[in-house]
């Protein structure tokens, strides 16, 4: 099957960059998000990161006008109705999503794929949500979308070889690299990675040491070129609690126990860079 237009629905911080690098890429986008302001907001992102890239002779003023042209925006799901494949990327949240997907399923073409952005999330469950499991899938993007390479692409129980073939042969247009991951939770990337990044919080919230101090150890000691509690914030700290959730609630295993701290940080609305507060402050 040929993937031409592409709807993506959630313009926040994922959202937005998978739209931004589906338009340069060629695909027709629809944008999508309930909330206008929000999609708004992703909109004008992505033409001030073309124009940047312009800027810094990444691309063409040529390229960035076409990819514009490209994409559209909306904020009514029932304009899924002549896409060809659709991502989801909304709230890391098991009833949202499934709300979302119910309603795609009777809205999207036949042929169409649905993929969800999850970081965490069952596929096999979301896909559950509608009548063609076998055309739903994950296609887990890294942050910030148009510079990480990486794609997980999670099939769900009842995932068909031709939609995992499709979403492989996409993430190649998109210039990314695909890696198949087995549908358990946290997949491998945030299975690796959530937990170290809890336990960077616990090492804070034990006074052990300062989010500053924390994020030097590991830059200069282990050489990651972020440290684990600006990477919170920069992930979102409302999506790092919920995959700490999702471990531990699949895997039934205290050593996943979400730290105190990110629950309360979370609670206070302080949600990293989004919000212009985490552990550290943004203007
Ligand atoms: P975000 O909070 O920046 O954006 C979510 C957007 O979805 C918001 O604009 C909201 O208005 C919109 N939305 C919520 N419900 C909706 C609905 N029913 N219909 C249409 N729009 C709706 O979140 P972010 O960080 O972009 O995460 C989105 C998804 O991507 C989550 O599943 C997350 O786990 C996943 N993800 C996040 C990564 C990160 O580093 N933040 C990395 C990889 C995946």
């Amino acid at each position: 099957m040929t993937i031409k237009k592409v709807m993506v629905i959630g313009a926040g911080q994922m959202g937005a960059g998978i739209a931004q690098v589906c338009a340069q890429s060629g695909f027709n986008v629809l944008l999508n998000d309930m909330n206008e302001a929000a999609l708004e907001k992703g909109m004008k992102n992505i033409e001030k990161l073309l124009t940047r890239a312009v800027g810094k002779k990444r691309m063409t003023d040529r390229d960035k006008t076409d990819a514009l042209r490209r994409l559209n925006s909306s904020t009514e799901l029932k304009d899924a109705h002549d896409c060809d494949f659709v991502i989801e990327a909304v709230v890391e949240n098991m009833e949202v999503k499934k709300k979302v997907f119910g309603e795609l399923d009777a809205v999207a073409p036949k042929h169409a794929i649905l993929a969800s952005n999850t970081s965490s999330l069952p596929i096999t469950e979301i896909a559950a949500a509608t009548n063609r499991p076998e055309q739903v899938i994950g296609m887990h993007f890294m942050n910030p979308v148009p510079v990480m390479k990486l794609v997980e692409i999670i099939r769900g129980l009842q995932t068909s070889d031709d939609t995992y073939k499709a979403i492989e042969s996409m993430t190649n247009k998109l210039n990314k690299t695909p890696v198949e991951v087995k549908d358990f939770p946290g997949f491998v990337s945030n299975r690796v990675l959530m937990p170290m990044i809890n336990e960077a919080i616990y090492t804070v919230y034990e006074g052990v040491a300062s989010p500053e101090d924390v994020d030097t150890v590991m830059k200069l000691g282990t050489n990651h070129p972020m440290g684990p509690i600006t990477l919170a914030d920069f992930i979102g700290l409302d999506t790092c609690l919920y995959i700490m959730e999702v471990l531990h609630e699949g895997f039934g295993d205290s050593k996943y126990r979400p730290c105190p701290l990110l629950r309360q940080y979370v609670k206070a609305g302080w949600l990293g860079k989004k919000s212009g507060r985490g552990f550290y402050q943004y203007s």
